[in-house]
């Protein structure tokens, strides 16, 4: 018998060293007990870490959404699968049944297999959080095309790399979308796009702002009057357990994004048993998860986990500070959230304002809270412990990537004590270990180094796509036979995890992982530029801010700065998007390099910090000269 709920902490211990003991006997226990299956598997697990080559579930055949929409028709048909919030209060609330996104779902999918869509091709989705977004993104699933969300927060450039990276040739858009007071020219967006995607040869538009746009004839079509006709039953397409479900972009410290690959049957069987546990997901509750669905985190807890489990699951399409900013409590006030998901940037911004803004709001209803993508500072934990939670709902901090698919470190809530800040304990099927910069394990407790997993688990992404060589090179070739987070991190003298932060060239900004590189190209674009470096540094509602060291090509010129400072942020907020604009813009005459020509990045995120009473060793410098130049120009 799996133990698909865990309700204390002895219970978690002997859960999870079950999971570490026998790990393909626990995995299949779980599996076998709580999804259907087409046909069930050969082999639970096969996996060699050098290749590296995963296999979960191996042969076994099955649709992920007959798990997440199918088998809850006859005990759930009427049960509210998804409550949608507009991003005007004054505009009513979606309440979507079962049976309703059963049909909705269905829809979409013979839609897409009218334009040709087929098992395996791939589909690029470009929405705001409407519930098409959902419809779309399980149609796909339905007929086995392998979905690619680009969250539409991304500009016109980066979302013509992902498309053609991940080789679509279709994409779903809308013609604008609304985030608070603003209207944003999506489909505007999308066209610039497409003049660099040759590939694209069908583009439909969900109607939501009613803008005036452009219709390119032959190519884009509305996609409202195509799903009026087309028929509400799709039969699920029969998956193999690996087969791609499908393809998410992350940034890496170097090169273009990597689109990580998710396959079907392991993502599905952990993203849904995380769920239950983390969020203690009961029957009748109401969970809402604020990330947006183009990011892993709402992947995994906005659609897959929460459907999977039959669960109400609320979708919100505008932002916190919309009309005021008690918009969140207001929300949920309105729909009686149980699980409240979000994330430590939210967090710090709302804990700046009124407090009214809370206790105005009927917040009872609250038993769990949980936070992701950045670590939370103590302060930000104790306020939101004290004034949502009321110090009676415990608060889930959860570690996990992109790349893993699912949390993986996190409190189980009534059962593991939280601590402010630390993640706490490995989830069940989670080996963590940390590593030092020799490639030895750390063992025993109050220790810290580099987070690394030394097990598979279900949900992992099997390869980068169209990339595999970069998939091992980034995550399996820094340790011998681990998985390599990229995450620095320290165990306390109970075993408890706290995560500290990236320990590559990764900056975490608002809970938006952005890697230097890509920014500094964007900003070596700009014709006046010669080179740059971009540095991370302490921001108390970010996390972290960007800060950009910039040598101009005539240095001495009096070009005028601020004017150049803004042409700079513009082209980084065009080719990237303008989550990856510096907070500060610094021109420099020279950036301090080792003897091997490599950008000291230690010394600048010093500076960038205001602390340069240590900057540790310069002496191999080629040009310490201009440390002290850049620190004064700094003050
Ligand atoms: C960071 C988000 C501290 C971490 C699901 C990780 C966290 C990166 C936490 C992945 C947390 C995520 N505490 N740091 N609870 N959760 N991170 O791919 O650096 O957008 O490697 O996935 O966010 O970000 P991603």
């Amino acid at each position: 018998m799996s133990n698909y709920h865990i309700k204390n902490l002895e219970e978690y211990f002997q859960v999870y060293r079950k999971s570490v003991r026998e790990p393909e006997k626990f995995w299949q226990e779980i599996a076998e007990e709580h999804f259907v299956w087409r046909k069930k598997w050969d082999n639970v697990l096969s996996w060699d870490f050098s290749k590296p080559e995963v296999k979960w579930f191996e042969n076994a055949k099955l649709n992920i959404t007959e798990n997440c929409i199918d088998r809850h028709l006859l005990t759930k048909g009427e049960k509210t699968a998804i409550i949608w919030e507009p991003n005007d209060p004054k505009e009513k609330a979606l309440h979507l049944t079962y049976s309703e996104l059963h049909k909705k779902v269905n829809k979409v999918a013979n839609v897409l297999k009218s334009k040709g869509v087929k098992k395996g091709d791939k589909v690029g989705i470009y929405l705001p959080m409407i519930p098409e977004l959902a419809y779309v993104v399980l149609a796909c699933a339905r007929i086995g095309a392998v979905h690619s969300v680009v969250f539409a927060g991304f500009s016109a450039s980066a979302l013509a790399t992902r498309t053609v990276d991940a080789d679509c040739k279709i994409l779903i858009t809308a013609d604008g979308s609304y985030r608070g007071e603003k209207t944003i020219d999506l489909k505007g967006i999308v066209d610039k796009a497409l003049e660099d995607c040759p590939e694209v040869n069908s583009v439909l538009v969900v109607k939501r702002t009613g803008s005036n746009i452009n219709i390119k004839d032959g190519r884009d079509e509305w996609l409202e009057p195509l799903m009026k006709n087309a028929s509400e039953d799709c039969a699920p397409e029969i998956m193999d357990a690996e087969d791609p479900l499908f393809i998410l972009y992350t940034s890496g410290s170097t090169g273009k994004p990597k689109g990580m690959l998710h396959t079907t049957a392991g993502y599905m069987v952990y993203s849904a048993y995380t769920f239950k546990n983390i969020f203690n997901y009961n029957n009748d509750d109401v969970y809402w998860c604020t990330a947006d669905i183009g990011w892993i985190t709402g992947h995994s807890y906005i659609l897959y986990g929460p459907l999977a489990n039959g669960a109400t699951t609320v979708m919100f399409e505008g932002v916190p500070s919309y009309p005021d900013f008690g918009r969140f409590w207001e929300i949920i006030e309105k729909h009686k959230v149980n699980q409240f998901y979000t994330a430590p940037t939210a967090i710090r911004a709302l804990a700046k304002k009124d407090l009214e803004f809370v206790t105005k709001h009927d917040l009872s209803s609250l038993k769990v809270l949980g936070t992701v993508g950045e670590p939370i500072n103590e302060e930000a934990w104790h306020w939101y412990d004290n004034n949502i939670g009321k110090n009676k709902s415990p608060i889930v901090d959860t570690w996990w990537q992109t790349e893993t698919g699912g949390i993986m470190i996190s409190p189980i809530p009534f059962a593991t004590p939280t601590k402010p800040t630390f993640a706490t304990l490995p989830f069940p099927g989670i080996q963590p270990v940390l590593m030092d910069e020799e490639g030895n394990e750390i063992k025993g407790n109050q220790v810290d180094g580099r987070l690394c997993i030394k097990y598979p688990w279900p949900s992992m992404a099997r390869t980068i796509y169209g990339n595999h060589d970069r998939y091992r090179e980034t995550y399996f070739s820094t340790f011998e036979n681990m998985y390599f987070t990229g995450d620095g991190a320290l165990r306390d003298e109970v075993g408890y995890y706290r995560i500290t932060g990236r320990v590559d060239d990764v900056i975490i900004v608002s809970g938006h992982n952005l890697g230097t590189a890509p920014i500094e190209d964007a900003i070596n674009e700009h014709p006046a530029v010669a080179e740059s470096a971009v540095v991370g540094f302490p921001h108390d509602v970010k996390g972290n801010a960007l800060y950009g060291f910039i040598i101009l090509k005539e240095f001495g010129e009096s070009r005028d700065r601020d004017n150049l400072r803004k042409e700079i942020k513009q082209t980084i907020s065009d080719k990237i998007g303008p989550i990856a604009k510096p907070d500060k813009i610094q021109f420099v005459e020279g950036l301090p390099k080792t003897r091997s020509g490599k950008i000291m990045r230690r010394i600048l995120r010093k500076i960038a910090s205001g602390d340069t009473s240590d900057l540790g060793d310069t002496s191999t410098l080629l040009n310490p000269e201009v440390v002290e130049e850049i620190i004064n120009g700094a003050l």
